[in-house]
């Protein structure tokens, strides 16, 4: 049988309401990670969501006093209309990456179990790095599919979708071959039973 576009998949979790599901479930590690990127902030800054899903991580990011601009992205055109209907004046944007630019760059880039969906993350980092970040920007990048965290390693069989997987070694490099510096790698979310999110880190100079 063929593979199923994980945007299509996720558009039929938006209609079971297995959205609201993955909020809960993702929840303690992004909050890990959100102060990894420093928030809440004492400057103005813009941020993007890559992988968005239901904008629930642009909204908490949006509560940020000094958020001045937030903006999510997701393939899955269910996902986005469930975003826009908690959130109609938010500013969320149905695309399949890689094949989207935001219209200017961000300060911050976060994205929670997105990234192994792609065929080829590396190049989305370097898209990231080069196009989407501005210079002095961070980026967060959360994946609970990866080589080290076994439980993932029977996902994308049982959801019959494309991983990338790779191993924390291999993700550390793909982010310095994309240009970030200061990289580092944190294990967040860790509890009995899970191993954590994998959290990238890194910075444009
Ligand atoms: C596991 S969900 C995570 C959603 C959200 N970040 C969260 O934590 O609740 C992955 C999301 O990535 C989106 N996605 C997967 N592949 C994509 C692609 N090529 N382009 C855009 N979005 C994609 C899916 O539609 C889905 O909403």
């Amino acid at each position: 049988m063929s593979l199923r576009d994980a945007t299509d998949l996720f558009s039929e979790w938006a209609d079971k309401g297995k959205d609201r599901g993955m909020e809960k479930g993702h929840a303690n590690s992004v909050h890990e990670m959100l102060k990894i990127a420093n928030l809440p902030r004492k400057s103005n800054f813009t941020a993007i969501d890559v992988g968005c899903g239901n904008g629930w991580v642009c909204r908490l990011i949006g509560e940020d006093d000094f958020c001045s601009r937030i903006v999510g992205v997701d393939g899955s055109q269910k996902m986005v209309e469930k975003a826009k209907s908690l959130d109609a004046d938010g500013e969320y944007y149905v695309a399949k990456l890689p094949h989207w630019k935001p219209d200017t760059a961000f300060d911050l880039i976060h994205s929670m179990e997105f990234l192994y969906y792609l065929k080829e993350p590396e190049k989305m980092l370097k898209i990231f790095h080069d196009i989407w970040l501005k210079s002095g920007g961070m980026t967060v990048i959360g994946i609970d599919h990866y080589l080290e965290n076994e439980d993932s390693l029977d996902w994308a069989e049982a959801l019959n979708v494309h991983m990338s997987t790779r191993s924390e070694k291999q993700w550390e490099k793909a982010m310095l071959d994309a240009g970030f510096v200061d990289v580092s790698l944190h294990r967040v979310g860790v509890k009995d039973g899970f191993v954590g999110t994998l959290a990238m880190v890194g910075h444009k100079s």
